[in-house]
């Protein structure tokens, strides 16, 4: 076999905390090879190993034959090894020329720019993975699969013969995820090897040739990809069987809706319709732009409303800012929880209880820490975190105990509407079923969640009605047996042809229904 990359017994400690046990992985050439484990496995631990990033504490590492016991970054890259990093660090007020050139001109300290070397050397990159960009077109001025074709594009002008992708589809569109997973093949087809990570396991499955599973931080196996379906990988990759399990039937049928909206405009909002019971799970389905992250802005007082009304539990309700939408019982869980939701410098502890502060702080501000303390272990215990040590900073913890600690932090606050915004992105597959079971659970206590996702089995898993958006506006809703049949493929065929709108007629429930 034609092999270009090797780990051998790799290990690798911070701290107290052995990420890497052992490791073996190998790559060979023109193999899209994934790297699937649970948040904390070690994943993104051994691309950085592997591109010179970090330094193992033992193993070896073999390029192209040759053995190493570490390597530096340049080094990587003059051996042909790249990463693709998720914001891509392109220079947006550059050219596509200059951002393509420019690495390959410092790494070979060229002092001379070559007008025709580099437009060569650009196109040259950019026809092997069938791109067709302006070279002279500002970077910031393009699309996000552009841009993503500007910096593969860029690793193959420095001969990147191995290119690594951690997470890269997790901020994109279903158009533009798309869109790389075919460039993917274009590096494969040219003799590329991609080293994919992603918690998408559909994704997984529609490039991998190989799949190495972590758990732990020990490598479980290599599978042909073939050789696995989703349910075998999520197995291999938690130790048990993962189930993501149904929708439950908590509906306060025949009561108030807690929320009523009715017509209701904002900014990228022209007329939403929606009503949500108590014990009831709605979610938010639809393309980029149609509306859904600012409608859940707008009953959270951040999108100013326009038009129409919003009553909560009968009553209408004047939110005007988030003060207004917690007064009214509205709690939002936003879509970044990097930048939004939690306090990354504070502990797990300050985290769960900092909705709660006013409640259990004295009138002047201080903080009952005891009563703090015992606020976070609860909501800890009550969402199973896994983890031993309350004071952790929540920077440290892995993707999907910070998405269960912001839930925790919201939950403590008893809302009667809790809106969740992709509550599950770059979370692991078993991760994500507890968090599945914990909006069933909150959904039998009689709160009313709306669920904006992406992903059609999260939604099936845990919705019993779902609000189709389209352009600023909910244009159908599925319920009962029309969620069994799925509905991600109208949206499919609405997204490739870059239309915009869903067909909803074209929908075989939707015919027999109208
Ligand atoms: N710089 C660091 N300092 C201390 N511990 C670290 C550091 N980087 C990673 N770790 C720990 O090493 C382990 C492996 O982390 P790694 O980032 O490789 O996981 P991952 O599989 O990429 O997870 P995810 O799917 O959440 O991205 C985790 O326990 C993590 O907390
Ligand atoms: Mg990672």
């Amino acid at each position: 076999m034609n092999m270009r990359l090797q780990a051998t017994d790799i290990s690798k400690n911070f701290g107290g905390v052995q990420a890497l046990k052992h490791v073996n992985v190998d790559i060979v050439g023109g193999e899209v090879h994934c790297l699937a484990g649970e948040n904390g496995s070690g994943k993104s631990t051994i691309v950085k190993i592997l591109s010179g990033v970090l330094t193992p504490n033992g193993g070896v590492i073999t390029v192209d034959g040759t053995p190493y016991e570490s390597l530096t970054a340049r080094q990587a890259i003059g051996l042909g090894i790249a990463v693709i990093h998720q914001d891509l660090s392109l220079f947006g007020t550059m050219s596509v020329r200059d951002n393509i050139c420019l690495p390959e001109h410092v790494h070979h300290h060229r002092s001379l720019i070559n007008p025709q070397y580099a437009e060569d050397v650009s196109r040259k990159a950019m026809a092997r993975i069938g791109a067709d960009l302006d070279l002279d077109a500002r970077v910031e001025n393009l699309s996000m699969a552009s841009k993503q074709q500007v910096a593969i594009a860029r690793a193959l002008a420095l001969n990147a013969k191995v290119i690594f992708m951690d997470e890269p589809t997790t901020a994109l569109t279903s158009t533009e995820v798309d869109s790389l997973l075919r460039t993917i093949g274009a590096l494969k087809a040219s003799g590329v090897s991609v080293i994919f990570i992603s918690h998408k396991l559909d994704e997984v499955f529609s490039v991998a040739d190989r799949i190495t599973v972590f758990r732990s931080g020990e490598v479980i196996g290599t599978y042909q990809a073939s050789q696995l379906d989703s349910r075998k990988l999520s197995a291999l990759m938690t130790g048990h069987d993962v189930e993501f399990g149904v929708p439950e039937n908590h509906i306060v049928a025949d009561a108030t809706p807690v929320l009523e909206m009715k017509h209701v405009k904002a900014s990228k909002v022209s007329d939403v319709t929606l009503r949500v019971q108590a014990g009831e799970v709605v979610g938010m389905s639809g393309l980029l732009g149609s509306g859904r992250t600012e409608t859940a802005l707008t009953l959270f007082g951040l999108n100013a409303l326009t038009g129409g009304s919003i009553a909560i539990d009968g009553q209408p309700a004047a939110i005007r800012n988030p003060r207004d939408a917690i007064a009214n019982g509205i709690a939002l869980v936003p879509e970044d929880r990097h930048r939004e939701g939690l306090f990354l410098d504070r502990n797990l502890l300050q985290n769960s209880a900092a909705s709660v502060l006013e409640r259990i702080s004295s009138r002047f501000g201080v903080v009952n820490v005891k009563k703090e303390r015992q606020i976070g272990e609860d909501t800890l215990v009550n969402l199973q975190v896994n983890t031993r040590d309350l004071a952790l900073l929540a920077q440290s913890l892995s993707g999907g105990n910070q998405q269960k600690v912001l839930l925790g932090k919201w939950v403590a606050t008893a809302p009667k509407l809790l809106i969740l915004d992709s509550p599950t992105v770059g979370v692991d597959v078993g991760s994500k079923s507890q968090i599945y079971e914990i909006i069933r659970q909150l959904s039998s206590r009689g709160i009313a969640i709306l669920v904006i996702s992406d992903e059609e089995e999260e939604l099936l898993a845990v919705c019993n009605r779902i609000a189709i958006f389209v352009q600023g506006a909910v244009t159908t809703e599925l319920s009962g047996e029309q969620l069994k049949l799925g509905f991600s493929a109208i949206y499919r065929n609405a997204d490739r042809n870059g239309v915009g709108v869903v067909d909803v007629a074209a929908h075989p429930t939707n015919k027999e229904v109208a």
